[in-house]
């Protein structure tokens, strides 16, 4: 027989790897349900925490017995009153008071807004997220993408919707996840009680881009969320010089406004995301790269080798200048 692939290692040297790779694995910050910044987040720990050790206590238990048995001396056991109590009644009164718990506690998670709810519509495309806005100057809606800005200890509302396949809303330290499915309006209520920057990811696979369908949420004060959202709902920033002007006519010669809306002016594709204030996102192609302006000619020119089988195409053909006034263009559109 091959030795075992374990052996020599000492059990508590064993122990404590196992431990470390359960613990760090769920603790990258701006994504970890264990750094909650919102009570809907809380409430998703407490009853993870009490679950797992439901969990614990009872694969205790069933180790101990294990165990019991297999060193058993030849005494017979009452193999009836084992069933009835181990094998029935322990699991019923146990499965009973965790869903008793799990469903009290977790009750706010699906109560109805509050009249003041900020609403956001989020539509989950393959791969990025349409983001939608009331305006609040009371224009039409605004339209973002794959950033959702929302203020602190306020509640907000998400419809949420996908234009394909099954995509899943998740911000982990925001709240629970919840499936966006074909053909219905799904809702999740969240209210953010930390300012900060949370890293959401789609999780639900969708194909090959699954990985790169990033979400950043960014919770902010209520008067620099409000300022934030009048400029979102504000026409595109007009071209100041003649370079930029030749990069906004680049990008109409290029057909992108057949894909993607630049409000303010005669781009008004919806397939792709719309591009009115690109720049100030944080993140391009949904968590893809950091956005600035080297950033942007990268995306154009290799779309597909940064992200294979986005619907985007790589325009690797345009030549350098062009390219750069483009990308000076869109980074003026903040
Ligand atoms: Cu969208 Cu996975």
């Amino acid at each position: 027989m091959p030795p075992s692939p374990l052996a020599g290692i000492r059990p508590h040297r064993f122990l404590s790897v196992i431990a470390a790779t359960l613990l760090l694995s769920g603790c990258a910050g701006s994504q970890s349900f264990m750094h909650p910044a919102g009570d809907s987040a809380r409430t998703v720990m407490t009853l993870a925490w009490v679950l797992f050790a439901g969990a614990a206590a009872i694969f205790t238990l069933v180790m101990a017995l294990a165990w019991q048995g297999a060193r058993r001396d030849g005494r017979a056991i009452d193999a009836r009153r084992w069933v009835i109590v181990g094998g029935f009644l322990f699991p019923l009164v146990v499965l009973t008071v965790l869903l008793g718990f799990s469903t009290w506690h977790s009750r706010q998670l699906t109560q109805a807004p509050s009249g003041d709810a900020l609403v956001v519509g989020v539509t989950g495309k393959q791969w990025w997220w349409e983001v939608r806005y009331a305006d609040p100057h009371g224009g039409t809606t605004v339209v973002l993408a794959n950033e959702l800005r929302i203020p602190v200890n306020r509640e907000v509302y998400l419809g949420l919707e996908t234009s394909d396949v099954i995509h899943s809303f998740w911000v982990p330290a925001l709240g629970g996840k919840i499936d966006m499915v074909p053909g219905r309006v799904n809702h999740l209520r969240l209210r953010a009680d930390k300012t900060g920057t949370y890293r959401g990811q789609c999780a639900e696979f969708c194909g090959s881009q699954h990985a790169l369908m990033a979400l950043h949420v960014v919770v902010q004060p209520p008067e620099e969320f409000a300022a934030w959202l009048a400029q979102q709902a504000r026409p595109a920033a007009e071209p100041s010089s003649a370079m930029l002007h030749s990069g906004r006519q680049a990008f109409f010669d290029h057909n992108c406004a057949s894909c993607h809306a630049i409000r303010g002016t005669r781009a008004a594709g919806h397939l792709g995301p719309d591009l009115t204030h690109v720049a100030s996102r944080l993140y391009l192609g949904a968590g893809t790269l950091r956005n600035h302006r080297q950033a942007l000619s990268h995306w154009i020119a290799d779309t597909q080798s940064l992200k294979p089988g986005a619907r985007m195409p790589s325009f690797g053909h345009i030549d350098d200048e062009t390219l750069a006034a483009m990308a000076a263009y869109l980074d003026t559109l903040r």
